[in-house]
C-alpha cells in the first residue's frame, strides 16, 4: 500500500478537464446490456475497480463482453440469461455489483455466490435479501452480511416499501421485477438516484414513475443500446470543492452528469456561497449533462438535513471538508447511512479534529466548526481503504501547508483512476510517501 502527501502549493487550480464516466450508470448499463437482446455499447468506460468487478461478473455468468480502448461491448443474453452452472462472483469493493447483481440473479435458477473484499463483507445485505425473498428467490446471507447465495426462478411481483432510501435496493427489486410475473412497484422514503428507471426506459421497458417511486411490468424484453456515459458527478465533486478552496482557482469540468438525483452537493455548495455555473446543459441518452464552471471563493456554513442526504450521499465526506473552510457551524443530520458505506465515513471524518478542525459526530451526523481562512496542521490520515475518504482528505491537503499524508493512494482506483495525476496536472502538489 503506497501513501501520498498533498500540500497547499502557491498555484491556483486552473484548467478544463473531464472525469471518468459515471460509475452508477456504468454498472446498470452492463447488467441491463447482459439481459437485453442485441448489443450494448458503454462508453467511455470509466475503468475503475468497481465497474471492472461488474464487467468480470457478467463474463463469469457467461456473457460475452469486450473492452477495447474506451468502449465496452456487451452481447446480450436476453431475459432468460442464466449461467450454465453454479458460479462464484468476486464483487471486490463494489456494493452496487453485489446488490444489483442479486436483483438480476433472483430470476434464474443456478445458485450463485456473491462475495467481496473485507470492506464489502462488512456491509449489510438483508436490505436486499428480504425483498428478493418476498418475490420468491432463495437468498442466504452470512448473518446479514456477504457472502450472498442467490438462486431463483419464477418470481412474483411485489409492491415493496423500502425501509432505507437506497437506490441499490430499489434497483435490485426493479431488476428482479423484469423477470417476475406481474407489476413490481417500489416505494422509497425519499427520492434516490433514478438511473435504473431512465436506462430501462432508454432500452425499451416502460417504467411508471410515481411521486414515491417506480413500477414496471415483468416479462418485457430490453433492446441493446448505445449508452454514452457523462462524467461522474460524484468524482467531479472532489474537483469542485478543490477549486473552491484553493484561492484564485477556476476549473471547467466538461460533460458531467447533472441528473437532479445526483446534484445535491452542487445545490448545497451554491447555498454556501460557491460560484458554480452550469453551461451547455443538454440531455444525452435520457440523462441530463452539462459543463460545470467553478471559481474559488468564500463559503459560509449551512444545515444539511435528511431530505437532502440521498442526492448528496457520496459527496458528504467532501462537503464536510468544504464545511471546515466555511465560516460558521455546519450541521449534517439524517446521514446514518454513512456508517455503512465502504468504511464508517462518520468515524473516518473525525480525523479532521487531529488536523485542527472542531468536529463532533453523532449516530447520524456531524457538526463542523468552519473558518474561511483556516489552514490545517500537518498530519497523517487513515483512509480505511475507502476511495471517497482518500479523495476528500486529498482535497483537505490542498489547505495544509505542512502537507497531509494519506496512508493509501491506491484505493482511489475504485472510482477515479488517475485522480492524483489529474490533481497534479491542474496545479496541486502531490508527492509519494
Ligand atoms: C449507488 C447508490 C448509493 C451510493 C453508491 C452507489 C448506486 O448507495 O452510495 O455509491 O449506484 O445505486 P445506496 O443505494 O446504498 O444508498
Amino acid at each position: 500500500m503506497t501513501g501520498v502527501r498533498i500540500r497547499s502549493g502557491r498555484k491556483a487550480l486552473v484548467g478544463r478537464c473531464r472525469v471518468p464516466g459515471d460509475k452508477s450508470i456504468a454498472h446498470r448499463a452492463l447488467l441491463l446490456g447482459a439481459l437485453a437482446e442485441g448489443t450494448t455499447l458503454v462508453h467511455p468506460f470509466p475503468g475503475g475497480a468497481d465497474v471492472r468487478a461488474t464487467l468480470e461478473a457478467i463474463r463469469t455468468l457467461g456473457v460475452e463482453a469486450t473492452w477495447e480502448q474506451e468502449v465496452v461491448r456487451v452481447r446480450g443474453a436476453g431475459l432468460s440469461w442464466a449461467p450454465p452452472r453454479p458460479v462464484r462472483i468476486d464483487c471486490a469493493n463494489s456494493g452496487t455489483t453485489m446488490r444489483l447483481g442479486a436483483g438480476v440473479l433472483a430470476g434464474q435458477p443456478q445458485p450463485v455466490t456473491l462475495d467481496g473484499d473485507a470492506s464489502l463483507r462488512r456491509r449489510p445485505m438483508e436490505r436486499v435479501a428480504v425483498p428478493l425473498r418476498a418475490m420468491g428467490a432463495r437468498v442466504e446471507t452470512a448473518s446479514g452480511y456477504p457472502p450472498l447465495q442467490v438462486a431463483g426462478g419464477r418470481l412474483r411481483a411485489v409492491d415493496w416499501t423500502l425501509s432505507v432510501a437506497s437506490a441499490q435496493v430499489k434497483s435490485a427489486v426493479l431488476l428482479a421485477g423484469l423477470r417476475a410475473e406481474g407489476t413490481t412497484r417500489v416505494r422509497e422514503p425519499l427520492p434516490t438516484r433514478d438511473h435504473t428507471e431512465r436506462l430501462l426506459a432508454w432500452m425499451g421497458v416502460p417504467v411508471t414513475r410515481h411521486a414515491d417511486g417506480a413500477a414496471l411490468s415483468g416479462g418485457q424484453g430490453l433492446h441493446g443500446a448505445d449508452i454514452p456515459l457523462p462524467g461522474d458527478p460524484s468524482s467531479a465533486a472532489f474537483l469542485v470543492v478543490a477549486a473552491l478552496l484553493v484561492p484564485g482557482s477556476t476549473l471547467v469540468l466538461q460533460d458531467i452528469g447533472l441528473n437532479p438525483t445526483r446534484t445535491g452537493a452542487l445545490a448545497i455548495l451554491t447555498r454556501m456561497g460557491a460560484s458554480i455555473r452550469v453551461e451547455n446543459a443538454r440531455e444525452v441518452a435520457g440523462e441530463p449533462w452539462g459543463d460545470i464552471e467553478v471559481r474559488a471563493g468564500a463559503l459560509s456554513a449551512t444545515a444539511i438535513g435528511a431530505a437532502e442526504v440521498p442526492a448528496a450521499i457520496d459527496e458528504l465526506p467532501v462537503l464536510t471538508v468544504a464545511a471546515a473552510f466555511a465560516d460558521g457551524e455546519t450541521r449534517i443530520s439524517g446521514a446514518a447511512e454513512l456508517r455503512v458505506k465502504e468504511s464508517d465515513r462518520l468515524a473516518g471524518l473525525e480525523q479532521l479534529r487531529g488536523l485542527g478542525v472542531p468536529i463532533e459526530t453523532s449516530g447520524d451526523g456531524l457538526v463542523i466548526g468552519g473558518c474561511r481562512d483556516r489552514m490545517l496542521s500537518p498530519g497523517r490520515v487513515w483512509t480505511g481503504g475507502d476511495h471517497r475518504m482518500a479523495m476528500a482528505f486529498a482535497v483537505a491537503g490542498l489547505r495544509t501547508p505542512g502537507g497531509l499524508e494519506l496512508d493509501d493512494a491506491q484505493c482511489v482506483d475504485v472510482s477515479f483512476p488517475g485522480f492524483f495525476r489529474l490533481l497534479e496536472e491542474l496545479g496541486a502538489v502531490v508527492e509519494p510517501v
